[in-house]
């Protein structure tokens, strides 16, 4: 725009032009800068700084502006730094001079705030139900299979039998974790920063409640230097969406595992895998690796947002303009991501009878055999050394808990009788009735909480 330039002698240097203009990323701002420039115009005709004829034909024009680009037709110069200076410019080609008085009492600082505050609480907004939707994959998988049990690992090792549906539950509550975090994330981004000025506020009498109303804030904020300032909320943003997609790749990894030959748990739908260019047989769990992939580039993100605020004094500095594709790759990053990963669940197929095979090949109901010791009287400690030594026993006689016998059994501790032998993947799962354990029962109740969260809240 040319008046900006009113101050030097000469135009930028070309290169100067394009490493300073934000353009081609920013544009994706313009329906949230148009929103906040008629509630600016509006407001200030209310407030008798315009003329009520003066709003309405900005109005129009902005009208008209959103309207060329939404079709296509709209003129992106380069030499226009940003999608605020390039608005304005159209407005001014489109009505003339109304167009000089739009920018009275607003500052392109709180006028940025503001529309990137706009875009991050879309944003969350979209991220709140994508989360929802795969939560709700999560439920009906859980609820599909409530009765399979599958082995639970610590150290990728086999630990004890649970419930298949328990491990699917607990994504779900990651995920509510990850809902939670984003709510937060939006509370403090519907603060209006619409009203600060550069930096120290404005000297018309303006009305900031008005606009917050007009453009659906909670709040207004309480310091105009912090207002322009500041940009925590896309921090949030980012870093509840790399726990969000920390998540996603601990499943993504599961999703790997389970896939392969080795365990063989699942199949993935032919719509959710990818085949290899050399290798006819292969079927590949690509969607899976690249959410895990993409994970490293949201934390990417994160750490570059985080370093560019960290040495910034106050207030406004053109550094923040780095904000907007860290923030738009993350969201790009993260909706997406969610909702392949709904469809790939939703349409893999479990293999209950590899789980089971898996649950046969170790000694996976060893704890509860130590705890049959300890109904029977024994001290827990001891009894996890009784059991332990029948393990290394069984393990150098190629023996397993099923096919040792009672005399066996016997040797290791008197305590144990013909009952052992009832000890079943079942009822170890069954014992672990504990709120939030893998029993029946238990997992019952939280898939009826979960429907509860994710149908209602
Ligand atoms: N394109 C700028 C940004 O994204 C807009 C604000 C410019 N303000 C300024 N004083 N140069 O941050």
């Amino acid at each position: 725009m040319s008046h900006i330039r009113s101050r030097f002698d000469k135009p930028p240097d070309e290169l100067v032009v394009k490493y300073t203009s934000s353009l081609q990323y920013d544009w994706r701002l313009y329906s949230y800068d148009i929103r906040g420039s008629i509630a600016h115009a509006r407001m200030l005709a209310k407030q008798g700084i315009i003329t009520s004829d003066d709003a309405a034909q900005i109005e129009k024009g902005l009208a008209l502006v959103a309207e060329e680009i939404e079709k296509g037709v709209f003129q992106f110069k380069p030499e226009q730094e940003d999608i605020h200076m390039a608005i304005e410019a159209r407005l001014f080609e489109l009505i003339g001079d109304p167009a000089g008085k739009l920018h009275t009492g607003r500052s392109r600082n709180d006028q940025v705030a503001l529309d990137f505050r706009l875009y991050i609480k879309e944003a969350v907004s979209q991220t709140l139900s994508s989360i929802r939707m795969l939560q709700k994959t999560l439920i009906a998988m859980a609820e599909a299979n409530k009765a399979v049990v599958m082995p639970g690992y610590t150290h990728l090792q086999l630990a004890q039998p649970v419930l298949l549906a328990h491990h699917l539950l607990a994504y779900f509550e990651m995920l509510e974790r990850d809902y939670g975090r984003f709510k937060d994330c939006y509370k403090r981004a519907d603060v209006l920063p619409l009203g600060s000025g550069s930096l120290a506020g404005v000297t018309f009498n303006i009305n900031r409640r008005f606009l917050a109303e007009e453009l659906g804030f909670s709040e207004i904020s309480h310091n105009s230097m912090d207002a322009v300032a500041d940009r925590d909320f896309a921090i949030e943003y980012i870093s509840a969406a790399a726990v969000c997609m920390m998540h996603l790749s601990r499943l993504a990894e599961e999703i790997i595992m389970w896939s392969s030959a080795e365990f063989k748990f699942i199949e993935l739908d032919d719509a959710y895998s990818t085949g290899s260019s050399l290798m006819p047989q292969k079927k590949n769990p690509d969607v899976a690796e690249l959410g895990r992939g993409k994970t490293g580039r949201v934390y990417g993100n994160l750490m570059s947002m985080l370093t560019t605020m960290k040495g910034l004094p106050l207030t406004y500095n053109r550094d923040l303009q780095e904000d907007k594709e860290r923030v738009f790759d993350t969201v790009d990053t993260l909706v997406p991501s969610l909702q392949v990963f709904s469809g790939m669940l939703d349409t893999l197929r479990f293999k209950p009878e590899n789980m089971k095979n898996a649950l046969d090949r170790g000694f996976i109901l060893a704890t509860d055999l130590a705890d049959y010791l300890v109904n029977k009287g024994e001290a827990f400690r001891n009894a996890h050394g009784i059991i332990a030594r029948l393990v290394n026993y069984a393990v150098k006689n190629n023996k397993t808990l099923d096919t040792m016998s009672l005399d066996e059994y016997r040797q290791f501790s008197p305590l144990f009788a013909n009952d052992v032998k009832k000890i079943t993947m079942e009822s170890s799962v069954a014992a672990r009735n504990v709120p939030g354990g893998t029993s029946p029962g238990q997992v019952e109740l939280a898939l009826k909480r979960a429907k509860e969260i994710a149908c209602n809240r």
